[in-house]
């Protein structure tokens, strides 16, 4: 499939009579590589998947699929194809049979299309299943099957919209990284969207943040985990205590002052307008202090690690750390060392 192309929104708006789904987006895809659309219920993920499929057409702005302007242009005339939610496979029809549709209402022969359609269920891992109705499959093998009819005619771009949501917590893991392994074997260029932040992580090259029709950040996994410039971001992205407070400076460099206590935060990046940190609960060392302004309010072992909720002057935090360090009781006092570089300094 070396056919792969990339995706651009240029100030996309998309509007339903009052409601606007889509406000002034714009990003790009990199032809081969997989981004994903990420956000809350209601955010505009759909909304954007379809105005790249063809499925809606934008009210403003343009998109582009590889160097041709597709903004006009209805779903049949867009080399895009989409994997649906409820894999929609036509129940009386066999596997082959349900993978060979594409080709067949495209002008093949039967042949041709049965040798097209093997040959994608052989790379999907479901040769042998060929001849069963999607109801003698597994929830994961019918998902494989409508990644196979999605794959069948080679499309420029593929579309996912929350592939993962019909199938239970353990297999989720395992398709999400069959449909990563497959984009890279084959090199197709791929738009996900999820409301999963981990699953977001885990298989993109790129995320999209949504929140509310517009773009609230984009970036490489890391970027978003290691830098989120919102609180919205800090908590979506992984969990974040967020502390709100005033930053200033000394010899040592950022300071930040919270409730009656102060505390040193490195050489960290303060922008313009921030207003609060956020910390990573799994960055934060708790050492024993009989004065420190710190106590441990409750502790609970959760497996492969414990987690301490702390109170502080500002209110209560979460503390995340491993098992092999020794166990500190509820009502002990404590004081907090943040890693070096572990805050993040955020804004709204
Ligand atoms: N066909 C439609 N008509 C009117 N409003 C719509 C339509 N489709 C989506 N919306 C609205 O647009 C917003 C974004 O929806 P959607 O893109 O489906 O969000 P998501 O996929 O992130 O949950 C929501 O407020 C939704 O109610
Ligand atoms: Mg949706």
């Amino acid at each position: 499939m070396a056919k792969a192309a990339s995706v651009e929104f240029i100030g996309v708006e998309k509007k339903y009579g009052q409601v606007t789904a889509v406000r002034d987006v714009s990003f790009r895809v990199e032809a081969g590589t997989l981004v994903t659309l990420l956000g809350p219920s209601g955010c505009g993920k759909t909304t954007t998947l379809r105005l790249v499929a063809g499925l809606e057409l934008a009210t403003g702005g343009k998109i582009m699929i590889g160097d041709q302007d597709v903004t006009a242009l209805g779903a049949a005339e867009r080399d895009v194809s989409m994997v649906f939610q409820s894999y929609a496979l036509f129940p009386h029809m066999s596997v082959v049979e349900n993978v060979m549709y594409g080709p067949l209402a495209s002008g093949a022969s039967r042949k041709e299309a049965e040798a097209m359609a093997r040959e994608k269920l052989a790379l999907i891992g479901l040769s042998g299943f060929e001849k069963r109705l999607p109801s003698e499959l597994s929830g994961g093998q019918q998902q494989r099957v409508a990644v196979a009819r999605a794959i069948v005619l080679e499309p420029s771009v593929l579309l996912f919209d929350e592939p993962l949501s019909n199938l239970d917590a353990k297999l989720r893991r395992k398709v999400r990284d069959d449909i990563r392994d497959l984009q890279q074997r084959l090199g197709l260029t791929v738009l996900y969207v999820t409301h999963d932040q981990q699953e977001a992580l885990a298989v993109s090259d790129k995320v999209i943040v949504m929140d509310n029709a517009v773009i609230a950040q984009e970036g490489t996994p890391a970027d978003l985990y290691e830098r989120p410039r919102t609180r919205f971001l800090a908590d979506f992205i992984g969990e974040a205590n967020i502390v709100e407070g005033r930053f200033g400076a000394d010899a040592g460099g950022v300071t930040f002052a919270a409730g009656s206590t102060s505390f040193g935060l490195g050489d960290i990046p303060v922008p313009e307008g921030a207003s609060a940190v956020a910390l990573r609960p799994d960055r934060i060392q708790l050492t024993l202090d009989p004065a420190g302004a710190f106590t441990i309010h409750r502790v609970a072992y959760v497996g492969h690690a414990r987690e301490y909720l702390v109170t502080a002057p500002w209110g209560e935090m979460l503390v995340i750390r491993p098992l092999r360090e020794r166990a500190i009781a509820a009502g002990t006092r404590v004081s907090l060392e943040i890693d070096l570089g572990a805050a993040i300094a955020i804004s709204g």
